[in-house]
């Protein structure tokens, strides 16, 4: 049976490490790192991400403040309040969560946030930087990905990286981030998407696949090598009347028989998902002593 790449544990280590770190941070200059939250409607995933990310932030010392609106809530509205927190000293990272409602322009919101204080990494500045290897704010799910996989000890460089899922936030920066010549890096990636033919073909000779795709079922056994390691990015909401929420989240892969192949495998819930709030963390952190000046 695959080794348990767990999230959970993992997170919690690098949040103690960060607790530390944060109150070494105010006790030698007085700075308590603050991110701005946007919530606009009340999608149920939507919501439970931005409690997730409220609570994870209040137990390493991140001060949050929340803004939260109905799903009406006017754009330009939206422009001036995110161009007031880019004025805001006060504030070092703000935050827009995905996604906003249709009357809203996406991407008009993502260029609105000033690159310095985009600690989702998902300004075209930031995800420029990504692609040349130069300096800037790493997308959480992507940075957390190669995280899971570096502290757990499995090597990049030299192996053969397969993503399932071409999206602007998970699939195409982590083959970005992947595929760059440094340390934790220096894999050669393939990226697959809804217009890959003969999927199975691809994803069998990964040494590391990732499945990103948001659609339950996409991987099974037989398209996964004997010894893979097995990243499944995916939160699915599915009914199950034994719950009291009435829902469970699987992931994208078959979790029992692919288990039975891979060598390392990430569950869902407690693989990525706590990851990539830990890596929004960790550029929370990093914003705020960029802006004060203070050494990373
Ligand atoms: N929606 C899904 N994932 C994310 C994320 O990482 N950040 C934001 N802001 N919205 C999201």
């Amino acid at each position: 049976m695959a080794r348990i790449l767990s999230g959970t544990e993992l997170a919690q280590r690098m949040r103690e490490e960060m607790k530390t770190e944060l109150a070494d941070l105010k006790r030698m200059h007085n700075v308590v790192p603050a991110l701005a939250v946007i919530l606009i409607g009340d999608d149920p995933g939507s919501v439970s991400y931005v409690k997730g990310k409220e609570k994870a932030c209040a137990e390493v010392g991140i001060a949050v403040r929340k803004h939260k609106f109905d799903a009406d809530y006017p754009e330009k509205d939206l422009l001036v309040l995110i161009r007031d927190l880019n004025n805001d000293a006060g504030v070092n990272g703000i935050l827009v969560q995905l996604p906003v409602p249709d009357h809203i322009n996406e991407e008009k919101v993502l260029y609105a946030i000033d690159p310095e204080k985009d600690v989702d990494g998902f300004h075209p500045m930031n995800i420029g930087r990504l692609m040349i290897g130069a300096p800037g704010y790493v997308p959480g799910t992507p940075h957390g990905i190669q995280q899971l996989l570096v502290r757990n000890g499995i090597e990049l460089s030299g192996q053969h990286v397969v993503i399932v899922g071409r999206s602007n936030i998970v699939g195409k920066p982590l083959a970005l981030l992947l595929v760059q010549k440094k340390k934790d890096a220096n894999a050669t990636v393939t990226l697959c998407h809804t217009g890959t033919k003969n999927m199975g073909e691809i994803t069998r000779l990964a040494d590391i696949l990732v499945v990103a795709a948001g659609r339950p079922h996409t991987v099974s056994a037989d398209m996964v090598k004997q010894g893979a390691v097995v990243i499944d990015v995916g939160v699915n909401r599915i009914e199950d009347a034994t719950k009291k929420s009435g829902f469970r989240l699987i992931g994208d892969v078959d979790f029992e028989p692919v288990s039975a192949r891979a060598s390392a495998i990430s569950p869902v819930p407690g693989g990525v998902g706590p990851m990539t709030i830990t890596m929004l963390l960790h550029n929370v952190i990093k914003a705020a002593r960029k802006q004060r000046g203070i050494a990373q």
